[in-house]
């Protein structure tokens, strides 16, 4: 199986090496995609030169700040490009152990999306300000519930996809900038009848550059979910009334 790790960088100059390290240490066979949003900090020329000093490590420039969402976008398109079997998500500040990822692959031959769960018995979070861990499991539940789904993790970006999962999705629709990206694919991947599967992960909060998450980045995420949420319920109320 041939499998590509996207890593989406802004600003991660101080985390990056490390990452990829562990990465390359943990599973070998994976190619790597850096997609630097132009960062300040030079994230885009130290990835060059890793790719110089290593042919499985590729890079895309994008121009400036365009959000998680359209980053992983431009990542898969690349990667969809050239034939890789599976694409797999992973922060490039060390919150998601790269020892962790065999854990994560080991499942993608029952499931179409498995999911690196910090919310299912077995996963954890070490070192998170309470304030982060209350927005995430308020978010996944409010998620749950509004759009019906079983997944406890639902903005996790530690993800596997399968090649099919993704060449089922119509990516140029998708309008989440923030982390809501991951509540739309895993929303878009359970409407289409498709398994997804949670590996339980212990998430490490970063100890070196800064979280991007912001204000902005939540409201996105709830005002997508209320829409989406609200548009499934009218449409199962119309089914039933058409007959
Ligand atoms: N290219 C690009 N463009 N990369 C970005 C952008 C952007 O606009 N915004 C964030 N990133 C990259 C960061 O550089 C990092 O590698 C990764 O995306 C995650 O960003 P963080 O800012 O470290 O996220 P977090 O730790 O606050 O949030 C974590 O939890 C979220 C909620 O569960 C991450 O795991 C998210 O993926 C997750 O949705
Ligand atoms: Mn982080």
């Amino acid at each position: 199986m041939k499998i590509l790790t996207i890593i989406p960088t802004y600003n991660e100059i101080d985390a990056l090496p490390t990452t990829i390290d562990r990465l390359r240490a943990a599973v070998p066979h994976s190619d790597v995609l850096i997609v630097d949003d132009n960062s300040p900090d030079g994230t885009g020329e130290l990835a060059e030169e890793m790719s110089a000093a290593d042919s499985a490590i590729h890079v895309l420039h994008r121009t400036q700040k365009n959000g998680l969402g359209g980053a992983y976008i431009a990542g898969f398109g690349w990667g969809l490009e050239r034939d890789y079997d599976a694409f797999v998500e992973l922060d490039a500040d060390g919150s998601h152990q790269p020892e962790q990822l065999p854990d994560l692959l080991a499942k993608i031959d029952e499931a179409d999306l498995v999911i690196g769960s910090r919310w299912v018995s077995g996963g954890s979070v070490v070192n998170w300000p309470l304030h982060r861990e209350v927005i995430s499991r308020a978010g996944s539940f409010y998620s749950r519930t509004m759009l019906g789904l079983k997944v406890r993790d639902i903005t996790a970006g530690f993800r596997v996809f399968r090649r099919s999962t993704l060449e089922d999705i119509d990516l140029n629709s998708i309008e989440s900038v923030g982390y809501g990206f991951q509540v739309d694919m895993t929303f878009r991947v359970a409407r289409q009848g498709k398994t997804i599967a949670e590996v339980p992960i212990t998430f490490v909060e970063r100890t070196l550059g800064e979280s991007k998450m912001s204000g902005g980045i939540v409201l996105e995420a709830m005002t997508n979910v209320t829409k989406w949420g609200l548009a499934a319920r009218a449409e199962t109320l119309r089914k039933r009334f058409s007959g």
